[in-house]
């Protein structure tokens, strides 16, 4: 369904800003839009991507890099323009590239077991810009599984709760039992920092796509 919406919209918007996050969660997303690329003529060519977050201290290259898992996933497949990828190394500098391609018109975007949106985690100011991060214990418990016995970074870069807010529509997505308590909180609790998905509470156009084991808890 996520992967249809944006299909939809590089159609209307050919040169359509996208805010794209990365997890378990979107790989079935990817693979759709790999397949309209493929068999229904996506064309990527206009396309401008911005990528939620990276870890700080992996070099691109490094297969644990959230850029090599969107090479994986979705950029070695379709036609997308290398120029018009985008990844945050630097706060100040990526919230320029944001304002300078007109900002975000679509953000996908995942939520942690523990509320984060992108790295903004339990706690993260809702004015917040892109910046770097300290990642807490909770996230880096669910993400040593992709790292095996290396070290796992303990840092991030990532948007801010603001530059997320600023997205024209945001499209938010849980899939599996584990997010079942999170995602009632997010979408049913009161809007708190503490919880920082709950910020979407108050943006005008948001859409939950849920799984029926991640809508299990909520209430609509
Ligand atoms: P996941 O990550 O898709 O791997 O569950 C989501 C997130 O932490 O934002």
């Amino acid at each position: 369904m996520a992967a249809e919406l944006i299909a939809k919209a590089i159609r209307v918007k050919p040169n359509l800003t996208l805010g794209l996050p990365t997890g378990n969660t979107p790989i079935g997303m990817y693979e759709d839009l790999v397949r309209a690329y493929r068999e229904k003529n996506l064309d990527w060519s206009g396309v401008r991507t911005f990528n939620l977050d990276e870890y700080a201290g992996l070099g691109p290259e490094d297969p644990h890099s959230y850029r090599m898992y969107m090479q994986r996933h979705l950029f070695d497949h379709v036609n997308v323009s290398p120029r018009n990828i985008h990844f945050p190394v630097e706060g100040n500098a990526y919230e320029k590239e944001i304002r300078e391609a007109g900002g975000i018109d679509l953000l996908i975007v995942g939520i942690g077991t523990n509320g984060h949106i992108a790295f903004n985690e339990p706690g993260a100011s809702f004015t917040s810009r892109s910046r770097e991060v300290i990642l807490t214990a909770e996230t880096i418990a669910n993400a040593q599984q992709h790292f095996g016995s290396n070290t796992m970074p303990t840092r991030a870069v990532t948007m801010g709760i603001a530059t997320l807010l600023d997205s024209r529509h945001i499209v938010l997505l849980a899939s599996g039992a584990s997010k079942a308590d999170i995602i009632r909180r997010a979408l049913n609790g009161p809007v708190t920092e503490a919880v920082p998905a709950t910020v979407l509470q108050t943006h005008p156009n948001v859409i939950a796509i849920l799984d029926e084991a991640a809508a299990a808890g909520s209430k609509f």
